[in-house]
Formats: C-alpha cells, sequence, structure tokens
C-alpha cells in the first residue's frame, strides 16, 4: 500500500469529540469534496496507480443496476463444484469473540476491559474519515441499538456495523481499497484497567455529550463537561497518545447481487491493524428493481425502504458525528423486536437509566439485583469491582451529579 503523503490534515471538530485530536489520512483520492453521484462518480474516477488486478470488477455503470457476480478468478482453479464461493476475509476463529477478529492483524484476545475503548476508536476514525472522504455512512444493526440507548458501544459487542449504499461501496473500491488511515487520539480514562476515578474527567466530558435519544434530560454541554477537571492529577500518569493505523478493505464480491453461499455477506471492513478489531461494512442496494422498487438490502437480506432510511439523521456516537435512519425506531423494532427498546437487562448487563449506561453485572446477582430494580433504581453495588479491570469504565460521574464509586 504506497502512501502518498499527508494530502490532507485536519482537525476534528473538537466540542464533538475531545478524545481525538488529529486525523492523518495517508492515502486518499484528490479529490474528496462530496460524495459523488453514483451516475458520474465512474467517470470521475482516477484508479490509483497501486489499484490491484481486480478493476474490472469495478466497471460498472451506476449503483443500482450492476449485474455483477463472484469474479471468476477469484476462485481457486480446482473447484468443480458449482459454489465453493471463496471467504474474502478470514477471521482466526468461529467462536463468537475470535469470528471478530481479522485473521491478518490478530495478536489475541482483547480483554474485556480493552475492547470496549477500542471499538471506540474504531468507530470515531471510521466516522471522522469517512466524513472527510465524503463517503455517506450510517450505524446499523447492534450499534444502532448501542446509539439508541445511549450514544456508545453496547460493552458486549464484538464489532461494529455500519450500512453504506451500493454506490459508496463502489466509490469505496475504486478509490480508496486498501489505504491507510492514521488517526491520532487521547487515550481515554477508561482504557487503562485499574487506575480507579483516574480518568474521570475525560469520561465524564464525553458522556455527557452523548446525543442518544434519551439524552433530552438537558444536560448543558459546554458547562458540565468542565466539572471533570478534578480527575485531571490522578491520570496524568497514563500515556495520553496513541497513534493508530485502519485499513479499509472492500471485498471484491461486493458487487453480487445476491449472497451466494454466504461466505462475503461483507462487503467492506473498517480494520484496526494494531489487534484486528473491526467494523463490518455492508452494502444496500435495490436488489430487485423491477419486481420491488424501493426496497434496499444487503446480502444477508435485511430490508429496508428508501423512507425508511433516507433522509438520514445526524447525530452523535461516541462523541463524533454520525448518521442513522430515518425511521430508525421502525428499523430496530423490524430487526431486535419492540423489547431490544424497553428490555433492560442484555448478555449479563444492566440498563442503569440514571446513569445512561449498561453496567456488567455479576451472573450470581442477578435475581437479587432485579429486585432491587424493580422497587428503586440504585448504582451499582460494591461487587462489581470484582471484575478488575472495569474499575476505570464505573468509578466515574456519568450522569447529573451522581457519582458512583465502585
Ligand atoms: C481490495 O484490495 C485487495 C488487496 O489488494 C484485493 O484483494 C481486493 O480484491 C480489492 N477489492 C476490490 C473490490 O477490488
Ligand atoms: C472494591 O474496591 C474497594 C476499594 O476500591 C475494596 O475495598 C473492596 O474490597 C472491593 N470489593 C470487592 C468485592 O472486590
Amino acid at each position: 500500500m504506497r502512501v502518498l503523503g499527508p494530502l490532507l490534515l485536519f482537525a476534528l471538530a473538537t466540542n464533538a469529540a475531545p478524545a481525538v485530536v488529529t486525523e492523518i489520512v495517508t492515502e486518499i483520492a484528490p479529490s474528496t469534496a462530496t460524495p459523488a453521484p453514483p451516475s458520474q462518480a465512474q467517470a470521475q474516477i482516477q484508479m490509483p496507480v497501486n489499484s490491484n488486478k481486480n478493476n474490472n470488477i469495478n466497471k460498472q455503470e451506476s449503483g443500482g443496476m450492476q449485474l455483477g457476480k463472484p469474479q471468476k478468478a477469484k476462485k481457486p482453479p480446482s473447484a468443480p463444484n458449482k459454489k465453493k464461493e471463496a471467504k474474502y476475509f478470514h477471521e482466526p476463529g468461529w467462536d463468537l469473540e475470535t469470528g471478530h477478529y481479522d485473521a491478518r492483524y490478530f495478536q489475541g484476545k482483547v480483554p474485556y476491559a480493552s475492547h470496549r475503548p477500542a471499538l471506540r476508536h474504531l468507530v470515531r476514525s471510521y466516522l471522522s474519515t469517512f466524513r472527510a472522504l465524503g463517503l455517506e455512512t450510517w450505524l446499523a444493526h447492534g450499534s444502532l441499538l448501542g446509539w439508541w440507548w445511549n450514544g456508545r458501544v453496547m460493552p458486549w459487542d464484538y464489532d461494529l456495523d455500519v450500512q453504506v449504499s451500493v454506490a459508496t461501496l463502489a466509490l469505496m473500491a475504486e478509490r480508496h481499497n486498501g489505504s491507510l488511515h492514521e488517526y491520532e487520539y487521547e487515550v481515554d480514562g477508561d482504557e487503562v484497567g485499574g487506575l480507579g476515578g483516574g480518568g474521570g474527567a475525560k469520561i465524564q466530558g464525553r458522556r455527557r455529550r452523548d446525543t442518544g435519544k434519551r439524552s433530552e434530560g438537558g444536560e448543558g454541554e459546554g458547562g458540565n463537561a468542565e466539572e471533570g477537571g478534578e480527575g485531571e492529577g490522578e491520570g496524568e500518569e497514563m500515556p495520553t497518545k496513541i497513534k493508530k493505523t485502519y485499513l479499509l478493505d472492500v471485498n471484491p464480491h461486493y458487487v453480487a447481487l445476491t449472497k451466494g453461499n454466504g461466505a462475503n455477506v461483507i462487503d467492506a471492513r473498517w480494520i484496526d491493524t494494531s489487534n484486528g478489531m473491526f467494523i463490518d461494512i455492508t452494502g444496500i442496494r435495490e436488489r430487485d428493481v423491477e419486481h420491488n422498487p424501493g426496497v434496499w438490502s444487503c446480502k444477508n437480506n435485511h430490508k429496508y425502504r428508501t423512507a425508511e432510511l433516507w433522509p438520514l439523521r445526524r447525530t452523535e456516537f461516541e462523541g463524533v458525528e454520525a448518521w442513522i435512519p430515518y425511521n430508525f425506531d421502525k428499523v430496530l423494532t423490524d430487526e431486535y423486536g419492540p423489547k431490544s427498546l424497553v428490555k433492560e437487562e442484555w448478555a449479563g448487563h444492566r440498563w442503569f437509566p440514571e446513569l445512561r449506561e449498561w453496567i456488567k453485572v455479576p451472573k450470581k446477582d442477578t435475581s437479587k439485583e432485579k429486585e432491587n430494580k424493580k422497587s428503586k433504581p440504585s448504582p451499582p453495588k460494591k461487587e462489581e469491582n470484582k471484575s478488575t479491570g472495569n474499575k476505570g469504565v464505573e468509578t466515574v460521574v456519568i450522569y447529573e451529579e451522581v457519582i458512583v464509586e465502585v
């Protein structure tokens, strides 16, 4: 991957993302001004010199009508069977956890206490970069659900999901496939396990800016965030800046109209090259324009009507600008059921309304705590700090002057 040099250097809107300082895009196409409409886009595109041999599959006219098929050249020559489509992305394992790393960059499992911060920077870098490149994208699936609750990654998530239109996928493939993006950020307080309250300040500042649906509680952004100043001293021993490199990798099978054998339902990935964690990017398109116009779907057959998605709504996710489907409630309840928007216990975590946060619940206490909750919501119990890595997450001021000491 050739590095063209930092053609673009910009400061992010710092009020939206205090943790993110600057981003250096090391390889971008010359024109990043706007997301070109699909019909023109292909004509303008200059193939980067380092473009790979698969260029031929990118020569499509427009987003909606491509009849591309999995590329033959990609198939193992020996495949005698009709549908032995080679999987493009590889993961080191197949269980829930190891299935969520890119095999090329996997360095071992990222522990519970670190994976949420890693996902946070993953999604911040992704959203900011796509914004800078003028590529339209929006939150989907579990990430959209996380946004709905509190504008954050859910702590039990292993990965993140976003969607793009197939026209955007085509742009990504032609202009940005294989590009590496450097992203520098300041460490958040909860990234170094066991530092106790050291990071409270920064976490507080960020969380107060959450703009999830529930945020109409009237937090005044600027003023409140400043209260966090008290924690500053303790955090000083932490390394403050980290530079990471993320890879945008587009699956050559993205052009396929159907799911095929299911090996390539993920159309692209945004990969943290330091640990292999990634964002799954799936493209949606009108797969049957003739019979089903206005119905968009991904290869996994999640369906959306045009008016459910567009116009996208602008919001924030993990403190940076993000976009979500216009009718996000419907999209969420269609996929996860109405309960997903009210059920307050999930995957070993419980929702604390006054904290606007999911907190990991120790297994044995689940039933007891449930009763507590019914009578009166209360901050997490002392026992919670048994999971050692979580101290930093829980000992913070998060909401409405409530101080949680764990
Ligand atoms: C993206 O780049 C990789 C690595 O060069 C290549 O294998 C893949 O086919 C490319 N994807 C597309 C859509 O061209
Ligand atoms: C929780 O942490 C406090 C100190 O921060 C400690 O005194 C207490 O024993 C811990 N509780 C458990 C259950 O580990």
